[in-house]
């Protein structure tokens, strides 16, 4: 993939920005990087409050040339590149299916991934957002969020993370657009996240909760949940959230 990147000091998001620029027929690697968002979106319509250098706010436009079942799985590659950025720094994170780096059980990354019809064909924008200082997280995530500079007590750039991030986001789509790919990224994802089986865990869908063990993944990155009645529910999307056991 050719990186090209285009910086930005404020925008509404990179995501809607990389969108854009996929639609008027940017090719695969170009990404977006702002200093600060002024429209920063997750998952589930939330928002990524986004204030100038506390975090890297980074989006990139794919192609991805693979049939439309595996594009799940992109979600999972970028997940497994922002674990090796993080480990690079002498971190140990942790993955929670599907799209949240975490490091001692608290979130420090989010990715959404976002399709766009274009004339060269589908695109896919993967968005990373990565808390890089606490001090500006709202109430409502200062419990559950961390940042790079809690955990390593010191400061980290977005150009620092930039860096590095690219170089293992360049490899692992490499290593996804192969014949073989595919299972390369499940066995990734597996050895990166504790999430992988074995784990209680709630699961909120659309209009039900589920409770059970995690076990697997299917081949798309699906999550295998096994019931306390032994059946096994297959989840292509939902939130998962860990269950101790009191
Ligand atoms: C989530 O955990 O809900 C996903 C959060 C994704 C946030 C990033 S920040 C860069 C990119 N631009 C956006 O508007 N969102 C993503």
């Amino acid at each position: 993939m050719n990186i090209t990147i285009l910086r930005f000091d404020t925008i509404d998001s990179t995501n809607s920005e990389a969108l854009k620029e996929a639609r008027h027929g940017a090719d695969e690697g170009l990404c977006v990087v702002a200093r600060q968002q002024t429209a920063g979106r997750g998952r589930m319509g939330r928002t990524w409050v986004s204030p100038p250098n506390s975090g890297l706010y980074f989006s990139v436009v794919l192609r991805p040339k693979f049939d439309v079942k595996y594009l799940p799985l992109i979600t999972l590659m970028s997940g497994v590149a922002v674990y090796d950025t993080l480990a690079e720094f002498g971190l140990k994170p942790d993955i929670k299916w599907v799209n949240d780096v975490l490091i001692n059980d608290k979130k420090v990354c989010g990715i959404l991934a976002e399709t766009t019809d274009t004339d060269k064909g589908l695109a896919v924008v993967v968005g990373i957002g990565i808390n890089l200082k606490s001090s500006n997280f709202p109430l409502e995530i200062a419990n559950i969020a961390t940042s790079l500079e809690a955990e390593l007590d010191r400061s980290v750039t977005p150009f620092e993370l930039e860096n590095s991030l690219v170089k293992f986001l360049n490899y692992w789509y490499e290593m996804l657009c192969l014949e073989n790919g595919r299972g390369e990224i499940l066995r990734a994802w597996q050895q990166r996240s504790s999430y992988y089986s074995n784990k209680n865990v709630r699961v909120s869908l659309d209009n039900e909760i589920l409770t059970g063990t995690t076990d697997g993944l299917e081949a798309n990155g699906a999550l295998r949940l096994k019931r306390a009645d032994g059946t096994l529910a297959i989840i292509q999307a939902g939130d998962v959230e860990r269950l101790r056991v009191e």
